[in-house]
C-alpha cells in the first residue's frame, strides 16, 4: 500500500448519507430519472453551458461525441492528440473514421493550432482537443480556425474540470465537450461522464445516442425540444410506433439516479478541490530543480489532475533514479500520462488506417515523464519534502 496514492477515496460520510437518504424512501426510482436531470442542470450551471447529458462514463461520452460528428459530417479524418485516453481514438476507428495523430507541447501536454494546421486537408472533418492533466489547450485562434474551416471541434475535459481560458471554463468553446467522473478525477459519481454543448441539435443527438438511438428521449416528458423531436419523427414515419422509433444507431450508456445523487453531493466541493489542487501544483513546480526537471509549464487557467514530472536532457539514468526514489518513499506513480503516454504506439491501431508522423514531444513524454497523485488534502511540507528528495538524490 502506497503512503501517497494516485487516487484517494473522495466519497465522504456526507455523500454516503445522501445515498442512504435517497434509497430509504418507498417506491424509489433507481434508473435514469429526475435526479439525473437535476445533476445535469447543476452541471450546466456550474460549467455555464446550455445542455448537459449524464452518461455512464467519460469514455461513453467520447463515443457519443464522435458518433455525432459522423452524423453531421459523414466519414473522413479526425485530428487527435497522442496524449489523452484510448477512448479519444477508439470511437474514431470503430466508427470507420481515420485518426490523424498530432503532437503535443511539453508546456501543456496538449496540442495547439500550429501543430494542427499542417495536418488539415480536404478530408479533415474534425479536431479533438484533449485538455491533458488539467492544462488548458484552447486559444481563440484555434476556435476561429475550426469555425472558418468547418471543422467539428471536440473538447475532452475529462482530466481538466474547471480549467479556464480567459476566465471562461474549458468545455464551453468547442461544438461539444465531455467530462469524466470516474473515481480519482476532480469529483466522482463512481463511474460517470457528461456530454456538454450549447447547440440544441447536438443536445438532441447526444440524448438519442445515449439511449438506443430512440426518439423517445424524455422520460420526464417535460423537455420542449425533446417533445418536438418526437413529434417530428411521428409525422415523418407514421407507420412506426413512436415509442420505438430509432433515428440514429445508438447505444445504451445511460447513468442512474444513485450516481446522480452522489454527483449532486460532490459538486458542492468541486471548486474547493480544484483550488487546493492548483495550490499543490504551484508548490510542486516552485520546489522542483530547474536544472534537472522541466518546469516551464503554462499554468494559467490550469486545474490540475495529477502532478507532472519531466526529466530534462533525455537522462535515462536520472529517470530510473526518480522512479526508485518514488518507490522508496511509497509514492505511487505512472509513467507517461494518464493514457499511458503516446497513444500512437498502441497495438490496437495496427488493424486500422491511421496517420502518425513525427511526434517528438509525445515520444519524449512517453519516455521521460511521469505523474503522481494530487489530492486536495496534500500538505505543503509533504510536497516540498518530496521535491527536496527528488532534487538532491536523483
Ligand atoms: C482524457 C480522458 N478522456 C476520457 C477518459 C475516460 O473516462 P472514463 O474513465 O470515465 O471512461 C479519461 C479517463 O480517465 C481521460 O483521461
Amino acid at each position: 500500500m502506497f503512503k501517497w496514492q494516485l487516487i484517494n477515496d473522495s466519497i465522504t460520510q456526507e455523500d454516503k448519507q445522501q445515498l442512504i437518504d435517497y434509497i430509504s424512501v418507498d417506491n424509489v426510482r433507481f434508473t435514469q430519472g429526475s435526479k439525473v436531470k437535476e445533476f445535469e442542470n447543476a452541471w450546466s450551471e456550474w460549467l455555464d453551458v446550455k445542455h448537459s447529458v449524464f452518461v455512464n462514463s467519460g469514455a461513453s461520452a467520447n463515443y457519443i461525441m464522435v458518433s455525432i460528428l459522423k452524423e453531421l459530417k459523414g466519414t473522413g479524418e479526425v485530428i487527435v492528440p497522442t496524449l489523452g485516453w484510448v477512448s479519444d481514438v477508439s470511437p474514431i476507428v470503430n466508427l470507420g473514421l481515420k485518426p490523424v495523430f498530432v503532437d503535443v507541447s511539453l508546456e501543456t501536454f496538449s496540442t495547439d493550432l500550429e501543430k494542427i494546421k499542417p495536418l488539415v486537408n480536404k478530408n479533415t472533418i474534425g479536431v479533438t482537443l484533449v485538455h491533458c492533466l488539467g492544462f488548458n489547450a484552447i486559444t481563440d485562434k484555434l476556435v476561429d480556425y475550426c469555425k472558418e474551416n468547418d471543422l467539428f471541434l471536440i473538447e475532452d475535459c475529462c482530466e481538466s474540470h474547471g480549467a479556464t481560458y480567459n476566465s471562461q471554463k474549458i468545455g464551453t468553446f468547442g461544438d461539444v465537450s465531455n467530462f469524466s467522473f470516474y473515481f480519482g478525477h476532480h469529483m466522482t459519481t463512481i463511474e460517470g461522464g457528461m456530454v456538454c454543448t450549447n447547440d440544441d441539435e447536438i443536445f438532441q443527438y447526444a440524448k438519442m445516442f445515449r439511449s438506443h438511438g430512440m426518439t423517445r428521449l424524455d422520460y420526464l416528458q417535460d423537455d420542449e425540444l425533446g417533445m418536438k423531436l418526437q413529434k417530428k419523427y411521428e409525422t415523418l414515419y407514421p407507420d412506426l410506433n413512436p415509442l420505438f422509433t430509432f433515428a440514429v444507431p445508438g447505444y445504451n450508456v445511460r447513468n442512474q439516479e444513485l450516481n446522480a445523487v452522489l454527483g449532486l453531493s460532490q459538486i458542492k466541493r468541486l471548486d474547493y478541490n480544484i483550488d487546493r489542487r492548483v495550490e499543490n501544483l504551484n508548490i510542486w513546480i516552485d520546489s522542483l530543480s530547474k536544472e534537472k526537471f522541466f518546469v516551464d509549464f503554462t499554468i494559467e487557467g490550469n486545474s490540475n489532475f495529477a502532478l507532472p514530472l519531466i526529466v530534462l536532457n533525455s537522462d535515462k539514468n536520472r529517470f530510473i533514479r526518480v522512479c526508485d526514489i518514488l518507490e522508496d518513499n511509497q509514492v505511487e506513480y505512472r509513467i507517461g500520462t494518464a493514457g499511458g503516454g503516446n497513444q500512437a504506439k498502441q497495438p490496437y491501431l495496427e488493424k486500422y488506417d491511421y496517420y502518425a508522423g513525427d511526434l517528438p514531444n509525445s515520444d519524449y513524454i512517453h519516455e521521460f515523464a511521469l505523474y503522481i497523485g494530487n489530492h486536495s488534502e496534500l500538505k505543503e511540507e509533504q510536497i516540498k519534502e518530496l521535491c527536496k528528495k527528488l532534487n538532491e538524490e536523483s
